[in-house]
This record gives structure tokens, C-alpha cells and sequence, in this order.
């Protein structure tokens, strides 16, 4: 690397976020916002870093994606034995973090998990394409394996199990989650590192609004 990891600096200067502009419902402001990311062609917009907590009680983050918006939760979808299925059986809180590069924007957002229904599952299940829901059956999301070669003849072994079957069902071990959300940050970065930053917090059913120091 010839440029050293101080000599990166961005101005952030694209973009504010006043007061007067932010929607009395966070999921609404969200849904602006998004639909302001689509048009910018940021990259995989519905991307969030969500962090469970493990049962050592460390935090764990990776990535997954956003499905669904619900009047009050945000919906993604996984493996039910995978670790972080395992850390929000053991503790439903959970964060997560949408960071929009090109509009130098960060959503932040924090609530309780809980599973979705197995219909609901099923029925985004059924949108997915074929080698997708197949993976879905070849993966034991978070397990060991011996080897690239275990996952692609579990994979062969699912597409002979399934090559008469023009809808593959959904696994039982996999299926949805809803984050039920309490707390929103939205973060639009300014010039000088004054950033602009909102906090929705909910409170005996509706959203109070705080400007942050950056
Ligand atoms: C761009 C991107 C999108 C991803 N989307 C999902 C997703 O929607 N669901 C999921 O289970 N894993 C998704 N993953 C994989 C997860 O980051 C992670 O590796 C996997 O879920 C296992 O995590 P765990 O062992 O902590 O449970 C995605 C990874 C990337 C990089």
C-alpha cells in the first residue's frame, strides 16, 4: 500500500439533514432515505452490519440483508442454527448499521429480534431463485467443513433431491427474523467533521427526536 492509512480524508460536504426536513416517524424518514440511496445506485443498499451477542456476551457482526420493512421492524433472513440464531435465542438484542458511501449517510438502528412466521418465511422463501433455495438446504450456516468439496456435493445431493420438485419448500431450519425497533440514528456527514446526527427513541408509543453531537 503506497498511501498510509492516515492519508485517507474525505470531506463530507454532499449533503445536510435539518430538523424541519426529518418525518415524526423514523420508518418513514428510513424509507426516504432509502429510496434516495436506490436513485444515488448505492451499492446493495438494504446491506447491515447486525451485531447479536454472543453467549461469552461479545458483540458479533456481519452482514446481512434487509428483506422487509414492517410498520415496526425491519425483517432479514437466515439459517435458525446459525451463530447469530444462537446469540438472539440466548439475548434478542441487536444492532445494526446501514452505511450509504456515495450520500456519506450511516442509519443506525437497535431492538429486540424475534422469528418471523413460517408462512411469512415460506413466502419469501418462494421468491428466491432455485440455486439460492437449494443453497439454503446444502448450508449448515456457521458449522465446520472439512472442505469446499463437502458444501458442493451437499449441494448435488439437494438439486437430485429436489430435481422433480418445481417449488422447493422452505428448510424448517431457516427463515426470518424481525428486528422490532426502538431506536434509529440517522448520520449525514458535513464539512469540518460537524456532522449532522437525529435519534428517534421511542417512548410510550411515539418517537422523541434528539440532535447529537457528531
Ligand atoms: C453482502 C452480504 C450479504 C449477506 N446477506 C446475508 C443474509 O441476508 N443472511 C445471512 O444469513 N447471511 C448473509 N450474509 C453472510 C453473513 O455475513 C454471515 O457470513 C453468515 O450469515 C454467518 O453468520 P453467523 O455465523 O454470525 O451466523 C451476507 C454477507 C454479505 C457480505
Amino acid at each position: 500500500m503506497n498511501k498510509e492509512l492516515h492519508q485517507f480524508r474525505e470531506q463530507y460536504e454532499r449533503s445536510s439533514l435539518n430538523r424541519s426536513d426529518l418525518h415524526v416517524d423514523p420508518f418513514e424518514q428510513f424509507k426516504s432515505y432509502l429510496q434516495i440511496a436506490v436513485e444515488e445506485k448505492v451499492h446493495e443498499p438494504n446491506a447491515m452490519a447486525l451485531s447479536t451477542i454472543s453467549e461469552e456476551g461479545y458483540p458479533q457482526t456481519r452482514i446481512v440483508l434487509l428483506k422487509e420493512i414492517e410498520k415496526d421492524a425491519f425483517v432479514f433472513y437466515t439459517n435458525y442454527t446459525s451463530d447469530k440464531a444462537k446469540d438472539i435465542a440466548h439475548d434478542p438484542k441487536v444492532s445494526a448499521v446501514f452505511l450509504w458511501k456515495e450520500m456519506q449517510t450511516q442509519v443506525r438502528i437497535s431492538g429486540l429480534a424475534e422469528k418471523v412466521s413460517r408462512e411469512q418465511s415460506n413466502k419469501y422463501f418462494a421468491t428466491r431463485p432455485r440455486k439460492s433455495q437449494l443453497g439454503a438446504w446444502a448450508s449448515d450456516q456457521s458449522s465446520n467443513i472439512d472442505s469446499r468439496g463437502v458444501l458442493e456435493s451437499k449441494m448435488e445431493e439437494m438439486e437430485t433431491r429436489f430435481k422433480d420438485e418445481e417449488n422447493i419448500p422452505a428448510p424448517d431450519h431457516w427463515g426470518g427474523y424481525r428486528i422490532i425497533i426502538s431506536t434509529f440514528e440517522f448520520w449525514q456527514g458535513r464539512r469540518s467533521r460537524l456532522h449532522d446526527r437525529f435519534r428517534y427513541t421511542q417512548k410510550d408509543g411515539t418517537w422523541i427526536i434528539e440532535r447529537l453531537a457528531p
